[in-house]
C-alpha cells in the first residue's frame, strides 16, 4: 500500500525529529506538511531551517520540495478540503498544538476546537486510514506518587495549566470527530533535547534542571524520579507506532518509565561532573526557600526577572514535584527499543545548552 503522509507541527520540536526520522526510514513513504506561511515557497523555508535544527542531513534537505507544501493551519480545514494532494493520504501525523504553559484563549481554541475540525475534515479524505495524535502524557492532573498507566484518566481529573487540560479534552473528543478513520494517541513523556545533538534542537525544559545546578538546591527530595525522554526516542516511537500495520493499542505512553527514569539526585550529579565542579552534595529545600531568596536569582541564575523566573519555577515544580513516572510497557510490548536514560545524555545537553541566559531559555515554554 502507497503510505502519503501529512504531518502538522513540522516547524516544532516533535514534528521535525519525527519527520527526520521518517525520511530517514522509508523511501517510500510520501509527506506532505501543513504550515504557516505566506506560500510554498516561505513554507518550504521554514520546514528546511526547522529540519536543519532536528539533525537532517543537507542533502534530505536539498530533496525536499515546495508542493510538499500546504499552507495553512489548524483552522483551515474548509479551505484545505479540495486540495488535490490531500485526496491521496493515508495517514495524518498530527504534532501541532499550543504547548505554551501560559493562560492565552488559543490555548482551547487551537488544541481542541481547531485540532477536532481539522481531525473532521481529515476524516472525509477518500483515502485516510490512520490518525496519530500526539498527546501529552501529562494530562495525568495533579495526583502524586504514581506508575501512570495510559488508561489512568479519570475525567474529573485536576490540571496544573490550560494546556494540559485542552490536550486531556480533545482526546475524549477525537474518536467521534475521525469516524471510520483510525484514532491512535501516542503520549511522550517530558521531552528535553536530543540523545545525539544535546540541547541544539531545543532547550525547552532544560533550563529547569539548570537551575537547579545553578542555585545547587533541590526543591524536590532528591530521591524523586523524573520521567524525561529526548525528542529523537520521541520521534522514532511515533515513526514506528504510525506506521505498523497491526497495534495492540489505541493509546501509547511515549515513556522512559520507572526503570529508564532519573532520580534528581543522580540529575544534579551529572551536572557536577560534566561542570568539573569540586561542590559538596545538594541541599534539599522547600520551594518556600526559592520564594525567600528570590533576591538571590540574579546571582544565581544570570540576568533576568525575578518575579518571572519564581513564576516559571512554581509552575514546573508542579509538575516535577508529583514524583510520576509513566508505563512503557504497551511501547515496548510493540517490539520497539528501550529509552536512553536523562541522566546518559545530559552531558551533551549541558554543553550544547548553557549559552543563553536561563532566563530567555524559559520564555520560549510560556509564550
Ligand atoms: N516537548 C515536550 O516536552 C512534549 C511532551 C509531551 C507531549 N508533547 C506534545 O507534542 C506535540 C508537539 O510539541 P512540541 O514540543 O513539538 O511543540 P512546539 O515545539 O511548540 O511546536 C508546536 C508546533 O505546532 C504548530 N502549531 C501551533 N499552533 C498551530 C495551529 N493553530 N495550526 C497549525 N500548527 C500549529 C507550530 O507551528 P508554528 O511554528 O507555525 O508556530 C509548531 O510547528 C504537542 O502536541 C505536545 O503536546 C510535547
Amino acid at each position: 500500500m502507497k503510505i502519503k503522509i501529512l504531518v502538522t507541527g513540522v516547524t516544532g520540536l516533535i514534528g521535525s525529529c519525527t519527520v527526520v526520522e521518517l525520511l530517514e526510514i522509508s523511501k517510500e513513504v510520501e509527506l506532505l506538511f501543513l504550515v504557516r506561511a505566506m506560500n510554498e515557497q516561505a513554507g518550504l523555508e521554514r520546514v528546511r531551517q526547522s529540519l536543519a535544527k532536528a539533525g537532517a542531513q543537507l542533502q534530505t534537505l536539498a530533496s525536499l520540495e515546495k508542493g510538499q507544501v500546504i499552507c495553512g493551519d489548524l483552522s483551515s480545514a474548509a479551505e484545505l478540503a479540495n486540495d488535490p494532494r490531500l485526496q491521496e493520504v493515508t495517514h495524518v501525523f498530527n504534532c501541532a498544538a499550543v504547548t505554551a504553559f501560559s493562560q492565552r484563549p488559543s490555548i482551547r481554541q487551537v488544541n481542541v476546537h481547531d485540532t477536532l475540525g481539522f481531525a473532521q475534515m481529515v476524516s472525509g479524505l477518500p483515502n485516510m486510514k490512520r490518525f496519530l495524535y500526539v498527546g501529552t502524557a501529562m494530562i495525568c492532573g495533579n495526583s502524586p506518587n504514581r506508575i501512570i498507566q495510559e488508561d489512568d484518566f479519570p475525567a474529573d481529573t485536576q490540571h496544573f495549566v490550560p494546556y494540559t487540560e485542552s490536550k486531556a479534552e480533545v482526546e475524549l473528543l477525537l474518536s467521534e470527530a475521525l469516524g471510520r478513520v483510525q484514532l491512535v494517541v501516542m503520549r511522550p513523556s517530558i521531552v528535553v533535547g536530543h540523545s545525539r545533538l544535546g540541547c541544539k534542537p531545543s532547550t525547552s525544559i532544560f533550563w529547569v534542571f539548570r537551575m537547579l545546578y545553578q542555585a545547587w538546591r533541590s526543591p524536590f527530595p532528591l530521591n524523586f524520579k523524573i520521567d524525561v525522554l529526548p525528542a529523537d526516542y520521541v520521534a522514532k516511537a511515533i515513526a514506528y507506532i504510525g506506521l505498523k500495520e497491526e497495534l495492540a493499542y489505541s493509546r501509547y505512553h511515549i515513556a522512559a518509565g520507572s526503570e529508564f527514569s532519573s532520580t534528581f539526585g543522580e540529575i544534579m550529579n551529572t551536572f557536577r561532573i560534566v561542570c568539573k565542579e569540586n561542590l559538596a552534595a545538594p541541599s534539599e529545600v522547600s520551594i518556600e526557600h526559592y520564594k525567600d531568596n528570590r533576591n538571590k536569582f540574579n546571582e544565581w541564575f544570570g540576568p533576568g526577572n525575578p518575579r518571572m523566573m519564581l513564576r516559571a519555577i512554581n509552575l514546573y515544580y508542579n509538575f516535577a514535584n508529583l514524583n510520576v513516572t509513566f508505563d512503557n510497557s504497551r511501547l515496548l510490548s510493540e517490539g520497539f527499543m528501550c529509552p536512553p536514560r536523562f541522566v546518559d545524555y545530559l552531558g551533551l545537553c549541558i554543553k550544547s545548552g548553557c549559552e543563553t541566559p536561563v532566563s530567555e531559555q524559559m520564555i520560549d515554554d510560556f509564550k
